[in-house]
């Protein structure tokens, strides 16, 4: 894993922004794999004005999100769907066909899982992952203790990771219990993988992770120690305990 060391939020956002318009400008059709949460609002705010300013299209691009709240519509502003149009999706050029996120809503969620995994293993894997970390170590919503042979799976939140989520929602109650994600094993399919990590709150996940060359299902983002091409963008605050 290759650490590169920013000094904020906006740098991460600005040198990650770069990266995947680069790799949408030399290769348009490429396949973009998408995280929501707080951090990488600024990469899409990057990657819109660059858009507006320069005209990168989108107009070939595929994109996969990594996860969706189970029973949560995507119309709801809660929804990662919705998420992603507000914040991304509405401002670019991308088709909405070309637009996947699993959804949370379907009778057989099972069936939805395996959807999801049909419709990615029918590409040879993103060309970028971008993902972030939560500070139990997850990435998309695996849990600690999920298998690295995970693919696309229904998981049950993690207290922590509910009550981190608890601020876009008006009650703690509120926050789903269940998601669906992309397993591991479909991260690790990924060609290049960017993690970003940004602020105080990741300063001991970043820890963990960055000074033991522990590889370890109790810290999932511990799997990407196993990926070839992986950069990590995190800004000295997160990495302030790492040293
Ligand atoms: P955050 O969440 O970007 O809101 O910090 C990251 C995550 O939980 O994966």
């Amino acid at each position: 894993m290759r650490v590169l060391e920013v000094r904020d939020y906006q740098d991460m956002s600005s040198i990650a922004s770069k990266i995947i318009i680069e790799k949408v400008q030399s290769k348009p059709d490429s396949k973009l794999g998408l995280a929501t949460g707080g951090t990488p609002i600024g990469l899409y705010q990057e990657l819109i004005r660059d858009y507006r300013k320069n005209g990168t299209s989108y107009e070939r691009v595929c994109t996969y999100n990594l996860d969706e709240y189970v029973g949560i519509d995507p119309e709801d502003p809660n929804s990662y769907r919705y998420f992603m149009e507000k914040n991304l999706f509405a401002h670019i050029n991308v088709p909405e066909s070309q637009v996947h996120i699993p959804d949370g809503t379907v009778e057989d969620l099972e069936a939805e899982c395996k959807r999801y995994d049909d419709e990615l293993n029918r590409r040879e894997g993103v060309d970028i992952q971008i993902l972030g970390i939560g500070s139990n170590g997850h990435i998309g919503f695996n849990e600690p203790g999920t298998s690295f042979s995970s693919h696309t799976h229904i998981v049950k939140l993690a207290e922590t990771t509910r009550k981190a989520n608890a601020r876009f929602f008006e009650r703690l109650e509120d926050v789903p219990t269940q998601a669906i994600t992309m397993g591991i094993a479909s991260i690790l399919k990924a060609k290049q993988i960017l993690l970003l990590a940004s602020g105080i709150k990741k300063a001991e996940v970043m820890r963990r992770l960055l000074t033991s060359d522990e590889v370890d299902e109790q810290l999932p983002a511990s799997a990407l120690k196993k990926h070839q091409n992986v950069t990590i963008i995190a800004d000295e605050e997160a990495l302030s305990l790492a040293k």
